[in-house]
Order: C-alpha cells, then sequence, then structure tokens
C-alpha cells in the first residue's frame, strides 16, 4: 500500500478558496492526491491551486457557483475532463447571512439562497459526480454540515435546516450508494477560517458561547484538523465508514 493516502486520487473540493476548503486541498495534497477548487471568488481558486501545485500534484481551480446547478454540472465536467476522472467529492461551500436573524425576521431570499447554496448544492454536485465515481469503480463523498443545526443555535434557522438536510441527504445516499462502493459520510467542523472570524466578530457572544462547549480548549485548524479528517474518510482508512457524521470539533458536537 501507499505510504501516502491519496495517492492517484483525483479529488474535487468546493469552496477551496479559503478556510476549510484549502485547508482540505492542501491536506488531500499533501497524501499525493490530484485537486481541483470549484470556488465563487476567482482569484481564490487560483491562488489556492497555485498553492496546491506547488506542493507537486495536479491542480485546477475555477470560478464556480453552486447555488446555481449549472455551475455545479459544470465544476464536475471540468474536473472530469481536466484531471481524468473524480474519486472523492467534498462539499465545503456554503453561504449564510451574518449575523444570522431570528426565525420570524428570515426572508424568503434568505431562506432560499442558504437552501440552494448548501442544500441543492450537495445535492446537484452529488448527482452529477456520481457516473464519474461509478467509472472509477466507486469512491468517496464528504459534506459539511454544523452542529449550528445539530444544536439548532438561534438565529441560524436557514443554515441549521440546510446543513441537517445534507445529513439526512446524505445518510440516503449511503444507503443507496453503498452497494457501487461509494461511501458517503458528513463532518460538522470547528475551525478558525475567515468565515469563522467575521462571525466571532460580527455575533461575539454567540461565539464566545459556543467556544465555551468546547472540551479541548481550542479553536480548530481547517488544514491539520478538519483537512486530515476529511482525507481520513475520503481515503481507504475509512473503508468501512459510511452514512456517519463526524463531529471535528473538539467534542462540542459530540458530548451534548
Ligand atoms: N469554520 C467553522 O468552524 C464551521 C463550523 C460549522 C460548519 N462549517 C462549514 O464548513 C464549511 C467551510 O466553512 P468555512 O468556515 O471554511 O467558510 P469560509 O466562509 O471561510 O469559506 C467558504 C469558502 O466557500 C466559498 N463560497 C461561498 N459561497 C460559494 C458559492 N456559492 N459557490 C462556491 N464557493 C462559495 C467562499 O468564497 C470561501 O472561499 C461550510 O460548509 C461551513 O458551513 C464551518
Amino acid at each position: 500500500m501507499s505510504e501516502r493516502r491519496l495517492e492517484g486520487k483525483i479529488v474535487l473540493v468546493t469552496g477551496g478558496g479559503r478556510g476549510i476548503g484549502r485547508g482540505i486541498a492542501l491536506a488531500a495534497a499533501k497524501q499525493g492526491a490530484d485537486v481541483a477548487i470549484a470556488e465563487l471568488d476567482p482569484d481564490t481558486a487560483k491562488t489556492s491551486a497555485e498553492e496546491v501545485s506547488a506542493l507537486g500534484v495536479r491542480s485546477v481551480g475555477f470560478p464556480c457557483d453552486v447555488g446555481t446547478r449549472a455551475d455545479c454540472e459544470g465544476a464536475v465536467a471540468a474536473t472530469a475532463s481536466e484531471l481524468g476522472g473524480i474519486d472523492v467529492l467534498v462539499n465545503n461551500a456554503a453561504w449564510t447571512r451574518t449575523p444570522g436573524r431570528p426565525l420570524l425576521e428570515t426572508t424568503d431570499e434568505d431562506f432560499a439562497r442558504t437552501l440552494e447554496t448548501n442544500l441543492w448544492a450537495t445535492f446537484w454536485m452529488m448527482r452529477a459526480s456520481h457516473p464519474h465515481l461509478l467509472r472509477r469503480g466507486g469512491g468517496s463523498i464528504v459534506n459539511f454540515a454544523s452542529n449550528s443545526g445539530t444544536f439548532g443555535r438561534e438565529n441560524q434557522a436557514p443554515y441549521a435546516a440546510a446543513k441537517e438536510g445534507i445529513r439526512g441527504l446524505s445518510r440516503v445516499a449511503a444507503q443507496e450508494w453503498g452497494p457501487q462502493g461509494i461511501r458517503v459520510n458528513v463532518i460538522c467542523p470547528y475551525a478558525n477560517s475567515p468565515g469563522m472570524v467575521a462571525w466571532s466578530e460580527t455575533e461575539p457572544e454567540t461565539y464566545a458561547a459556543s467556544l465555551a462547549t468546547i472540551p479541548l480548549r481550542r479553536v480548530g485548524d481547517c488544514e491539520d484538523d478538519i483537512g486530515r479528517a476529511t482525507v481520513f474518510l475520503a481515503s481507504d482508512d475509512a473503508a468501512y465508514v459510511t452514512g456517519q457524521t463526524l463531529f471535528v470539533d473538539g467534542g462540542a458536537g459530540s458530548t451534548r
């Protein structure tokens, strides 16, 4: 067995321009994967792909709004044609309004956009990737949810609903696609991404309350904590793991 866990694998990660997505791209590349980055911001798509390429693997970065079906299907097709297939799909990109609003003040527009960029995006990416995973003899999907959903944090109604929808979708796909050799798992992370830093600044009290729930008493690192956990689920080390949610959050969600 190769020493590098993702040698010869092709990974597509959404939202890989910064934060956790970038951490996943770097962690996967360090384990030998070629990495495609589908990212809303064309500049960070390019800089992340350059960082990944500098690690000695192939990488492409292209602009993509995962909140539209055409872009999701385009990202999957571009990855398959430019890198030669897809073995691992990581649905990491997400949008939600920051700061959040109470449920009764949530607009239809915010609810819809949050569902589109989280739940619909994950559905569109999974459906479009499925034939490519099959063509490679199976594969692994890692979707991103949140303990905002599992806890039901205030002011997060659209986000919590979307993220819990992703967990349900993932469990169904694990059942339906398991016989085809496709594993589907979910990570609920807690890490010091730019998105997290922005949230800590706009909602300092909610942030402080959430930090106090972490038994390990630190905020996770996008690459070393979340990226490496994603590599574990993507790799054959997790060959007998599917339909699960892994809380990579210092123990906050898992000890609830
Ligand atoms: N950071 C945490 O502690 C935390 C906690 C719970 C859940 N999460 C989840 O982890 C994932 C990554 O979060 P993060 O903290 O790194 O976020 P972030 O905001 O720091 O980065 C998100 C990335 O996704 C990109 N993106 C946003 N909308 C997009 C779209 N429509 N199409 C394509 N790309 C888009 C952004 O440009 C950015 O590069 C998300 O699914 C988030 O909900 C993070």
